[in-house]
């Protein structure tokens, strides 16, 4: 079990080995296990966390918060909106100031081309953990909290399973490809076979594609490509289709809606899901256009493990927390 964490930070599913992603999801169900019988666990007993969002969150803030009190700290929430960010305040600056006020940074920055790039460069620049709490190119602990509930649903053999990561309709904005790259990254290190489904133009960025096909070379497990979201649902385990926006092929904004409103079939409904096992689960990080991406009859029905999966943020994050900021 590897247990050198103290004063990393996480940014990209990758920064933590396989084997350190075990010792998270352990503590993730340990911490898991306290909080269901009462104990208290204050591993971070004052703390402060920053938490600064450029943008909007349910979730993330959500769980982060709750789990830094859980913890026995704090945390701070930081609307950019709010601060002299707009006026002048450097990455550079953020890192070493906020890395002097508080124990740990925590950022939502979701800009294309930019957001990967500021979380790191406040990463230079500061003395504490910083946490990506979504970037343009990743979304790592959300993706902890997807193989946690797999692992939950499925059990630790996931070998031959089944994971579709698929593209899906959405009519609300173009979506951040974050949450599909780090799928890719992290499920082709678990055992399981991963199929990822979208259109020609909705393509993921060539070096995340190249790693996952080299994580699954490494692990000896299958990682297909398809066009066909029929094809890849047929005898699935586990399907996580969600809507992501077209960016590798255009950042243009009506570019982008006429792209996607060509997809409009890409909708998981109740006989997409009767061409996968039985006992598949349905997954989705959340929100979710409900009636165009997925229908309520599956996302309310019994495949689906959404809350169980939104329950785990909670869980993963307090483990990277406490392993990293104690
Ligand atoms: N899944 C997720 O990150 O949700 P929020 O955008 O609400 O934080």
């Amino acid at each position: 079990m590897q247990t050198n964490f103290r004063g990393r930070d996480f940014i990209g599913d990758l920064d933590f080995t396989k084997e350190e992603v075990e010792t998270v999801l352990d503590v993730a169900w340990d911490l898991k296990r306290k909080r269901a019988l009462g104990e208290p666990h204050a591993l971070l007993r004052d703390k402060v966390l920053a938490m600064l969002f450029f943008f909007t969150s349910t979730r993330t803030r959500g769980s982060f918060e709750a789990g830094m009190a859980q913890l026995g700290g704090h945390a701070a929430f930081i609307d950019s909106e709010t601060t002299q960010i707009s006026h002048g305040d450097t990455a550079k600056e953020i890192g070493e100031i906020f890395g002097r006020y508080f124990d740990g940074i925590a950022i939502r920055q979701c800009d294309w081309q930019f957001g990967n790039q500021y979380i790191n460069d406040v990463a230079k620049a500061s003395r504490v953990p910083v946490l990506n709490m979504q970037c343009d190119v990743y979304h790592p602990f959300q993706c902890l909290a997807d193989i946690m509930t797999v692992i939950e649903k499925k059990g630790r053999d996931l070998k031959k399973k089944k994971v579709v990561v698929s593209w899906a309709y959405a009519a609300s904005y173009s979506k951040p490809i974050s949450v599909p790259q780090s799928l890719i990254l992290q499920m082709t290190r678990f055992g399981c076979d991963v199929v990822l489904a979208h259109p020609p133009e909705f393509k993921l960025m060539p070096d995340i594609m190249q790693q996952a096909k080299d994580n699954a070379k490494k692990y000896g497990v299958g990682f297909d490509v398809t066009d066909n979201m029929d094809e890849a649902f047929k005898d699935a385990d586990v399907v996580y289709p969600k809507s992501w926006g077209p960016l590798l092929t255009t950042t243009g904004k009506e570019e982008g809606k006429a792209l996607i409103d060509k997809y409009k079939s890409w909708i998981t409904d109740e006989r997409r899901m009767g061409l996968t096992k039985e006992d598949s689960i349905y997954m989705h990080c959340l929100p979710a256009d409900r009636g165009l991406e997925v229908t309520d009859g599956v996302i309310d029905g019994k495949h689906s493990v959404v809350y169980d999966e939104a329950e785990n943020r909670l869980h993963a994050q307090k483990a990277v927390m406490a392993l990293t900021m104690s």
